[in-house]
């Protein structure tokens, strides 16, 4: 969406994958304090984001939603003033039915009145789930109605759908959302992470600046292993994926903490080469993903999913980077820089990746570069 937001994938937070329904004015003050205080803040992060069961069961008199005054005390206008005294942006959710998933009144048909709501909170962030009765109406109409609600809310508000890849999302997502989901739920273990990245090479044509494909926020710190996790988050990296973290980050280990504030890996992330990461290799459990690099280096991740170690390897031609007599290769993990012919080779542990920017060869000059081939949208 051409709204001048999510020009790079948005980096945040959000409550759902560790807290589900218990979601508070506390765990937000603190998570947001969290965000400073971890270095996360200073690596890029931004949002910190209310998922479902945020309001009261009903909507008031006349007719807004309301915080549940258990939850949030002070309400939200107190609690987005906290957020952006952290220097941080606050983010909500609702759903483009007449209900949430879990049960809470939602937004068909008051589209513009919940985004005027949430503009005088100072609220800069819209989940937007696809739960409840959507009284006969595409999927394009409803979020296309909320879109046009926070256009005119008085506020920016990024606009994240979260429709699960239903509905042809693609063929309408990148002119109505920053971002839109292209699958059902992520769960903190790694056959959910692997059967998501499994239905990703689909989505590719589809991202772009200001439209990202969402393949569902992180579990990085919550229920992998900080091998998994690494994987995890190079891969969301190369995907151009919204990095929305999902661990406690006021309890997360050292291990988390230095994966989640991986800048170089960000740095992938936030990069725009001409189109998202995908799958250039798949040897069964041995799997090769890369992205273009706006200068022309490739973004490489070379993934592990068996259960033992292996030796998993690309080579520059692949990369579309041939004709040097050496690349040089920097260990995005390791943080170290070293040379090589033209095999990019790594011992991975299972359940893992190395992760590698390789720079050099004709193909980052020429522009005959392969992996920026027959691309749109830029
Ligand atoms: C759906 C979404 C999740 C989360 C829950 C909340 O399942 O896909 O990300 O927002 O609803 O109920």
């Amino acid at each position: 969406l051409e709204s001048g937001l999510a020009r790079t994938p948005q980096l945040g937070w959000n409550d759902w994958n560790s807290f589900g329904c218990n979601v508070s004015d506390t765990l937000i003050r603190q998570t947001a304090d969290a965000m400073v205080s971890s270095g996360m803040a200073a690596a890029g992060y931004r949002y910190v984001n209310i998922d479902d069961c945020w309001s009261q069961r009903t909507r008031n008199g006349s007719g807004d939603l309301v915080p549940d005054p258990q939850k949030f005390p002070n309400g939200m206008k107190a609690l987005a003033d906290y957020v952006h005294g952290k220097g941080l942006k606050i983010g909500i959710y609702s759903s483009a039915g007449l209900t949430t998933c879990a049960g809470y009144p939602a937004s068909l048909n008051n589209e513009q009145r919940d985004a005027k709501l949430w503009a005088s909170w100072g609220i800069d962030y819209l989940k937007y789930d696809n739960c409840g009765d959507t009284q006969g109406k595409s999927g394009q109409q409803r979020y296309t109605a909320m879109r046009d609600a926070l256009a005119t809310s008085g506020r920016p508000i990024l606009f994240a759908i979260c429709n699960w890849g239903t509905d042809s999302v693609g063929s309408w997502g990148p002119a109505t959302g920053n971002s839109w989901r292209t699958t059902g739920d992520i769960a903190g273990n790694w056959n959910s992470v692997m059967g998501i990245l499994d239905s990703q090479p689909g989505w590719m044509s589809y991202s772009k600046p200001g439209a990202w494909n969402d393949p569902d926020m992180l579990e990085v710190g919550n229920g992998l292993s900080d091998t998994e996790s690494r994987a995890h988050f190079s891969l969301w990296a190369v995907l151009n994926a919204p990095l929305i973290a999902g661990n406690d980050l006021r309890t997360m280990s050292a291990a988390t903490k230095a994966i989640l504030t991986n800048t170089e890996v960000i740095g992938v992330n936030q990069d725009w080469g001409g189109r998202q990461g995908n799958r250039i290799a798949d040897n069964g459990n041995s799997e090769v993903w890369a992205k273009p690099m706006a200068n022309g280096s490739a973004a490489v991740v070379l993934l592990n999913r068996a259960s033992s170690t292996a030796t998993v390897s690309t080579t520059a031609a692949q990369l579309g980077l041939g004709g040097a007599a050496s690349y040089s290769v920097r260990d995005l993990w390791a943080h170290t820089t070293s040379t090589t012919g033209s095999t990019i080779s790594a011992s991975v542990p299972a359940h893992g990746a190395a992760m590698y920017l390789v720079t050099g060869g004709t193909g980052s000059t020429t522009g005959t570069f392969a992996l920026r081939g027959s691309q749109s949208g830029r």
